[in-house]
């Protein structure tokens, strides 16, 4: 089993053939609705990989709210530890994509999720400590993620984070963290270090080592994937699995992909290579929490590899 902790929020999707400049009013070519937040995304798609998944989180009573849960039970993601707040709205984002390149920006308004408590963790704590991975991010507040990361820890299982998006973490909160997953600019940015090269990638990825991390693994697109343990690396390629149509979620199918491969028993050196396949199918269809893959998929497309 698989807890996520995080945030679910309303894609609200525009495409676009550029950003608007402040007080500019520009006409889109598209628009869509769909579940995002990189926890729940994570946790979609650890479900559609075949993998119990409990979500926790915390939505309003909304219509967002309403279609988050509408979403899991179609999914089969765990609502155990889904609380809702009375007053806060369901977490929210505008995703400007792109409409040629592909390449998106994000806003994200977490809303009820950053109102998730210590108390409601602990709630989840007998359900952490069955799980074989705990994976979180960082929409959700830093005292809320390291809270998590601890309990984890105490109970013994394997903890993820995903430093998105990116802060400046101490030396406590990495040291709570068996494998840490930054993509080049949030590896960058953590590690004040260049990262734009698999060379650069893994002296980023000592520097996390050095200050707590069990584990590097950056994402590094189109180059695929670097893990650094013990002083070794091991790259995994990425996978093209056709036509890039939306990147939004690739680096949360990546995690869940990672947490899925390591519920099962594999080791984190062949975790990544299934990671990148996930990554590779995601990124051809749209949407974030709705573009995620089904397993079936991601074991056909590795065996016709
Ligand atoms: O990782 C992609 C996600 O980031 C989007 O779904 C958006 O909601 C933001 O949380």
């Amino acid at each position: 089993m698989i807890v996520v902790m995080g945030i679910f929020a309303a894609d609200l999707t525009f495409l676009t053939p550029r950003l608007p400049a402040w007080t500019e009013t520009i006409i889109g070519s598209g628009f869509r609705i769909g579940p995002g937040g990189k926890g729940s995304n994570q946790a979609i798609a650890a479900a559609r990989l075949s993998a119990p998944v409990q979500f926790l989180a915390k939505i309003g009573r909304d219509e967002f709210g309403a279609m988050a849960r509408g979403i899991y039970e179609m999914e089969g993601v765990g609502t155990s530890f889904l609380f809702e707040s009375a007053d806060a709205p369901t977490g929210a984002a505008a995703i400007i994509i792109d409409d040629r390149a592909g390449e998106n920006a994000i806003i994200v308004v977490p809303g009820a999720a950053a109102m998730l408590s210590t108390a409601e963790i602990d709630l989840a704590g007998e359900a952490i400590g069955r799980a074989a991975v705990f994976l979180t991010q960082l929409e959700v507040p830093l005292p809320l993620v390291a809270h998590g990361l601890t309990e984890a820890r105490k109970r013994g299982v394997t903890t993820i984070l995903n430093p998105a998006p990116a802060f400046a973490l101490d030396r406590d909160l990495l040291a709570l963290v068996d494998i840490l997953t930054p993509n080049e600019t949030e590896a960058a940015m953590l590690s004040g270090l260049p990262v734009t090269t698999p060379e650069e990638a893994e002296r980023a990825a000592d520097v996390l080592i050095g200050r707590g991390a069990g584990a590097v693994v950056v994402t590094m697109g189109a180059a695929g994937a670097l893990l650094r343990r013990d002083g070794r690396t091991v790259m995994a390629p990425a996978v093209r699995a056709g036509a890039v149509v939306d990147t939004t979620g690739a680096g949360d199918s990546f995690n869940a992909g990672i947490a899925v491969a390591l519920s099962e028993g594999r080791r984190l050196e062949d975790a990544i290579g299934f990671a990148c396949a996930v990554a590779g199918l995601k990124v051809t269809r749209a949407g974030a929490g709705a573009g995620m893959p089904l397993r079936s998929e991601v074991d056909a497309l590795i065996a016709a590899a």
